[in-house]
C-alpha cells in the first residue's frame, strides 16, 4: 500500500456513470383488473460521480434518497437497471462474474452501521477479524495469519492487538467494536471503504473519534472513502467533497467548502441551515422543509425538489434541471442557481 501523506487525487479510482435503479412493485389484483401501469420504485435516477485515488466522498441525503442503493450497487450487491460502475478500471458486475471475482471484491469493502449486528458474538475478535483471509483464500499459514490480524487491529486503533484476541464482541465499546468491523475491511488491504452510517449508532462522544481513524486511515494508506450519512455536519468535518442526494438524484456535488460555504442548490441550503452553529451569531436562518420526501414511485413533474422547495417557480414545475457546473468541481441542477435568492433559503 502506497504511504504518503499527500494523496494521490488525479486518477479517479470509481466511476459511477448514469446509474438507475427501479424497482417494478407489480400491479396488485385491483391494479390489473383496472388496467392501471406498474408501480415502479425510481430508487435510483440518474447518479453519476467519480472518487479519486485516496478521496473522501460524502454522498449526503434525507432517509430514501437512495443512499445506500448508490453503495449496493458500487459494491455489486444489486445489479442497476441502467448504467456502468467502474472500479479500479473494470467493470464491476462483469469483474464479479469473472473468475478473478475474490479478488476483486477484496478490494473495496464494507462498513455497516451496526456494530452491534455485525459481529457474531459467538466469534472471538481474532476468529472474526482472520475471518475474511480464509474466505478469500489468503492464508492459512498460522504465522502469517497471526500478524495479518495484529496489522489489522493496529491500524484499525485497538492497542495492543494482543489483548482483542480472546474477547468476545459484548465484552466492548460501541466504538471498539466498530472498529473491529474496521479491522475486518483493513485486513484484507482495501482500496476502497463504503461506509454507510458508520457512525450514526454510536455514541456522540465517539462519532468523531471513528471518523477521525478513517481520515488516518486515508492519510496513512492513500485508501478512498465513500461516506454515506443523513448528517451534513459529520460529512463537513470529515470529507473532501460532498454529493447531495434528492429522490434519486445528486443534485449538487462539490467540494466540501463549496458545499458547506457557497451551497446553491435550496435543498442543500435547507439542509445547512439546521446545522447547529458553533458561534450563533454566524448562524444563518433556519429553513424547516415542508413535508416529507415524495413516493419514488411518483416523482414530481419538473425539479423533483419543486414541491418542497422555498423558492420554486412555475418553470420548476416544467423543467427537470441537469446538474450544471458553477466553479470548478462545484455543480448544481437548479435552474435559479445563477440567481442571488434571499438569505434564508
Ligand atoms: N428492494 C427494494 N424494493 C423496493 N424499493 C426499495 C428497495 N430498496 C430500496 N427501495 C426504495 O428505494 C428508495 C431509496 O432507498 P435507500 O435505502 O437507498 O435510501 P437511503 O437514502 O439509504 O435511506 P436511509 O437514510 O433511510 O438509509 C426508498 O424509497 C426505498 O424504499
Ligand atoms: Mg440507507
Amino acid at each position: 500500500m502506497p504511504n504518503n501523506n499527500m494523496p494521490d487525487l488525479s486518477t479517479p479510482i470509481l466511476e459511477v456513470t448514469d446509474i438507475e435503479k427501479h424497482y417494478p412493485l407489480g400491479r396488485g389484483l385491483i391494479g390489473s383488473l383496472l388496467s392501471q401501469p406498474e408501480q415502479i420504485v425510481r430508487a435510483l435516477d440518474g447518479v453519476s460521480f467519480s472518487i479519486k485515488n485516496g478521496e473522501i466522498l460524502g454522498l449526503v441525503g434525507e432517509s430514501g434518497s437512495g443512499k445506500s442503493t448508490t453503495a449496493l450497487s458500487v459494491l455489486g450487491l444489486t445489479t442497476p437497471t441502467k448504467g456502468t460502475i467502474t472500479f479500479d478500471g473494470e467493470n464491476v458486475i462483469e469483474a464479479l462474474k469473472g473468475s478473478k471475482r475474490l479478488a476483486f471484491r477484496r478490494k473495496m469493502q464494507m462498513i455497516f452501521q451496526d456494530p452491534y449486528e455485525a459481529l457474531n458474538p459467538r466469534q472471538t475478535i481474532y476468529q472474526i477479524v482472520s475471518e475474511p483471509l480464509e474466505v478469500h483464500n489468503i492464508t492459512r499459514d498460522k504465522t502469517e495469519k497471526r500478524e495479518r490480524v495484529i496489522e489489522a487491529l493496529s491500524q484499525a486503533g485497538l492497542k495492543p492487538p494482543e489483548n482483542f484476541f480472546d474477547r468476545y464482541p459484548d465484552e466492548l465499546s460501541g466504538g471498539q467494536r466498530q472498529r473491529v468491523v474496521i479491522a475486518a475491511a483493513l485486513i484484507l488491504r482495501p482500496q476502497l471503504l463504503v461506509a454507510d452510517e458508520p457512525v450514526s449508532m454510536l455514541d456522540v462522544s465517539i462519532r468523531a473519534e471513528i471518523l477521525n481513524l478513517l481520515r488516518q486511515l486515508r492519510d496513512d494508506h492513500g485508501i478512498s472513502i465513500l461516506y454515506i450519512t443523513h448528517d451534513l455536519a459529520t460529512a463537513g468535518f470529515f470529507t473532501d467533497r460532498i454529493a447531495v442526494m434528492y429522490l434519486g438524484r445528486i443534485v449538487e456535488i462539490g467540494t466540501t467548502v463549496d458545499i458547506l460555504q457557497h451551497p446553491k442548490h435550496p435543498y442543500t441550503r435547507a439542509l445547512i441551515s439546521v446545522i447547529p452553529a458553533p458561534n450563533p451569531r454566524n448562524r444563518r436562518e433556519r429553513v424547516i422543509l415542508q413535508g416529507e420526501i415524495p413516493n419514488p414511485t411518483n416523482i414530481p413533474s419538473g425539479c423533483r425538489f419543486h414541491p418542497r422547495c422555498p423558492v420554486a417557480i412555475d418553470d420548476c414545475r416544467k423543467i427537470d434541471p441537469q446538474l450544471l457546473p458553477i466553479a470548478g468541481v462545484h455543480q448544481t441542477a437548479c435552474i435559479r442557481a445563477d440567481e442571488k435568492l434571499p438569505d434564508k433559503t
